[in-house]
């Protein structure tokens, strides 16, 4: 389907040139892993031209200066790392960006180097496909899974192996059953379509691939429409244990087998709801801007560390004592199983004022554990939460961790903003 080996090039001033050369009539091409095709372009010159013409590159970036590491030819730099390709127009050397933006062709080289395997790694922290999504502002991508390493599955197959055992001993039951419902793939990182597949018909939820940090707002909105923002990085093989944010495994493994239970998926679509009730209240709230932050601010907190205290970090009581609920034990191999037997845990069983109230550190196994006595229980919680946002009870909850970071509050904020134009 491809007319040229390995590390040839060609230039594409010449329409006809570049569909001979290339020898690709309409279609899509999908390169093996570990290659690509690297564009220069002229980014002097830019064009209109159809979304839908010319060649649109799967991960693309255009700069008038190059970024680092950023292959360069006769001083142009590349237009970035294409792994997919559509063809649709051969007689249009374009290559259109994310952003829209056209340009011409100047040169493509097919590359398998060690440079470009290192560029389609999902690796947390260093996956350019992520950076370039998060610098175009893009939230909502899709999952390149052509880009996941030898090494990234390694990752998965060794994290998903070792938690059998812990599951098994301290996860709760609904969680179990997701994980056969789910039929995750224990061998290599799932692709999210198949997981919705099994997903979406049990409750509606279904995982939403993000490029990473998801606004407060946006995130519970999703919630309530039974979105779930995923991340689909990994963390490095090399580092198991140690995880500054989330990742696929946390998100994927941790979080959405819960999300085969309906009970459950009720709690969190109700929780997702929550946040609008929190954005209508804000816009008709007639006080000023500083009070309008301020008492945002306290419903946040009061909701973050709900979430955080059930959701995240939730024990449940089950007929053989208590469980991990929550995603962030169950998608840790050291702080599932301290969560249930270690002596150093105080565990109460849940107060809604006390979760509301109390401030956490995320940095560390949690010292302080509420367990719920069923999920209908965590639905009833859930209510409460509302009504005492509702009545301004919220607004002035406990100061202390969580830290909120103004755009998080901003993201309700402007939630009314753009409802109310
Ligand atoms: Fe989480």
């Amino acid at each position: 389907m491809v007319g040229f080996g390995r590390r040839s090039s060609l230039t594409g001033r010449e329409p006809v040139q570049l569909a001979t050369r290339l020898d690709i009539s309409a279609g899509r091409v999908d390169h093996p892993q570990n290659a690509g095709w690297m564009i220069y372009v002229d980014v002097s010159a830019q064009h209109s031209a159809r979304a839908d013409s010319g060649l649109h590159t799967h991960h693309g970036f255009s700069s008038r200066t190059p970024r680092p590491g950023v292959s360069t030819w006769n001083g142009w730099a590349a237009f970035g790392l294409a792994r997919r390709m559509h063809f649709n127009e051969v007689r249009y050397p374009l290559v259109v960006s994310p952003r829209g933006e056209a340009f011409h062709v100047l040169r493509v080289e097919e590359t398998v180097s060690a440079q470009s395997a290192q560029q389609i790694s999902l690796t947390t922290g260093k996956a350019p496909f992520i950076e370039e999504a998060r610098a175009d502002g893009r939230l909502y991508i899709e999952q390149p899974y052509e880009m996941y390493t030898e090494d990234n599955h390694e990752a998965w197959r060794v994290l998903y192996d070792r938690m059998y055992e812990r599951w098994d001993r301290y996860a709760n039951s609904s969680f179990l059953g997701g994980l056969e419902r789910l039929r995750i793939d224990a061998t290599a990182i799932p692709k999210l379509e198949d997981v919705n597949r099994f997903l979406a018909p049990l409750t509606g939820f279904k995982a939403k691939p993000v490029s990473g940090y998801v606004p407060a707002f946006v995130f519970f909105d999703c919630l309530g429409r039974r979105e779930f923002p995923t991340t689909i990085t990994i963390r490095d093989a090399a580092r198991l244990d140690y995880l500054p944010e989330p990742d696929i495994f946390h998100d994927v493994a941790g979080h959405v087998p819960m999300h085969t239970d309906p009970e459950f998926a009720n709690v969190l679509a109700r929780f997702g709801a929550c946040a609008s009730t929190a954005a209508d209240m804000i816009r008709s709230d007639r006080g000023s801007s500083e009070e309008r932050i301020r008492r945002m601010t306290g419903i946040l907190k009061a909701m973050a560390r709900f979430f955080w205290f059930t959701i995240e970090f939730g024990l449940v009581k089950e007929r053989d004592g208590l469980k991990a609920l929550g995603s962030g034990l169950l998608s840790s191999y050291g702080e599932l199983e301290h969560s249930v037997r270690s002596d150093s845990v105080q565990r109460y069983p849940v107060q809604f004022e006390w979760i509301i109230n109390q401030s956490f550190e995320v940095f560390h196994y949690q010292p302080l554990l509420f367990w719920v006595d069923s999920f209908e229980h965590l639905f009833d919680l859930v209510i409460q939460l509302e009504q005492w946002m509702v009545q301004g009870k919220l607004d002035n909850a406990a100061p202390g961790e969580p830290a909120l970071e103004d755009r998080d509050v901003a993201s309700f904020i402007e939630y009314e903003a753009s409802t109310a134009a």
